[in-house]
């Protein structure tokens, strides 16, 4: 179950994890876009980790799209819009829902990383971070359908995300600035797959506990 509490350690584990890769992220980005990757990230998760005491009187719905909000309005670049959807169409599909099980995660993150590809109009090999989103949705579903347990399935989704994040370096960038390169984004790792893959291992970590 992911429960209230779990979310809120969830976002104050992504904060520390955006916090202690900031300067990966910044040369990740700088190597194959403007650098501003790690900058933007800690904006946007060092804002929600403020407001996590706010978001403790909130529905879980509600804390939801206030983080979608939250990022989508500080992360900027584009990644901020990105991930401020993938919450905000997920939240979506909360309603009234105290606690979402396995198979009601799953559920959420169809939805987000739905509204993800629509905003992004991106689609895999694209080398962005939804060559982390689309490997792990596959991973959780497989998992689902052998009945893992919800933790075990979150670390396998961790595997998956390294795997799919690992895979963005030997791909050519289709969109967003390092696209721009053509030929000589071919060999870095994508940043926003990097920051994907620190989230999806924040969130495994806030249910190991
Ligand atoms: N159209 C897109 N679809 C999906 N992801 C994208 C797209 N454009 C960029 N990204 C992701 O955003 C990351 C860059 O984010 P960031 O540096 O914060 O924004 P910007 O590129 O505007 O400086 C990329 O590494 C990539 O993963
Ligand atoms: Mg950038």
């Amino acid at each position: 179950m992911l429960t209230k509490k779990n979310v809120l350690i969830w976002f104050e584990k992504s904060a520390d994890a955006m916090a202690e890769h900031k300067q990966e992220l910044h040369l990740l980005d700088a190597a194959i876009g403007d650098g501003d990757h790690g900058i933007n990230m800690n904006r946007g998760f060092g804002k929600l980790a403020l407001e996590l005491p706010v978001m403790g009187a909130m529905t879980l719905q509600e804390i939801f799209k206030h983080a979608g909000m939250v990022l989508l309005s500080t992360v900027g670049g584009a990644s901020g819009p990105l991930y401020g959807t993938l919450f905000l169409k997920g939240a979506a599909t909360v309603g009234t829902s105290e606690a979402l099980d396995a198979s009601a995660v799953l559920t959420f993150f169809d939805a987000g990383v739905e509204g993800l590809v629509a905003r992004g109009r991106t689609e895999e090999n694209d080398k962005t971070m939804y060559d982390v989103w689309a490997p792990v949705l596959r991973e959780y579903e497989l998992c689902l359908e052998a009945e893992m347990e919800f933790v075990e399935i979150l670390a396998a989704c961790v595997c998956a995300a390294e795997v799919g994040m690992k895979a963005t370096i030997p791909m050519l960038a289709r969109k967003g600035r390092a696209s721009y390169l053509g030929e000589r984004s071919i060999g870095h790792q994508d940043p926003g797959a990097t920051s994907s893959y620190y989230l999806i291992n924040a969130l495994y970590e806030s249910i190991r506990e």
